[in-house]
């Protein structure tokens, strides 16, 4: 594998993190792999906010769909991932629990709302430990912003790529 081989493995429910990913497969080349767990929270406002929060508090185990891409055809691994009640959402525990990471570089990055993303960032550090975790970044709503985004983006990427 001599190029730079870039993943970007990502969930979204609510159209962020798939902005972010598509931003970064347009500047980067990289292959997309999007997780679909087999439930999530549907609808709209405090129900699904509350479901969804709860679930990711009490680190629900849910089932993905296999995935398309094989970690190890890569070199570089960009995990993007929403915030969900200050960590990270059951898709993603599911995905960083069982796959491997041993010799790749990986990127981590959040989307949240108003708030925070340290702590979830920090979590996913945890899940990940004993891996080689580079370089991370956290955007508040990108969707309100596009143009924003993707120029945060572009700065994050010339840092590896
Ligand atoms: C279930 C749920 C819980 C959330 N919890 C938080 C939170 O704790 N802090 C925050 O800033 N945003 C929170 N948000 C907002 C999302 O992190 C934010 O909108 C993110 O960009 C969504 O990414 P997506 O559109 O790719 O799903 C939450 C959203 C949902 C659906």
């Amino acid at each position: 594998m001599a190029e730079n081989k870039v993943l970007v493995v990502y969930y979204s429910l609510d159209g962020d993190c798939d902005l972010i990913a598509r931003d970064l497969q347009e500047i980067t080349g990289a292959d997309l792999e999007r997780l679909y767990p087999e439930s999530e929270p549907h609808g709209k406002g405090f129900g699904k906010i509350f479901i969804g929060a709860f679930t990711a508090r009490i680190g629900l185990k849910v089932r993905i769909r296999p995935l398309k891409h094989k970690i190890e055809d890569y070199n570089t691994i960009i995990i993007v991932s929403p915030v969900w009640a200050g960590t990270f959402p059951p898709a993603i525990g599911t995905f960083l629990k069982k796959e491997h990471f041993t010799g790749k570089d990986v990127h981590l990055l959040a989307s949240s709302g108003s708030g925070e993303a340290s702590k979830m960032l920090e979590q996913m550090k945890m899940a990940l430990s004993g891996n080689n975790i580079l370089l991370d970044l956290s955007l508040k709503s990108p969707l309100a912003d596009p143009d924003r985004t993707k120029q945060k983006l572009e700065e994050f990427c010339l840092a590896f790529f």
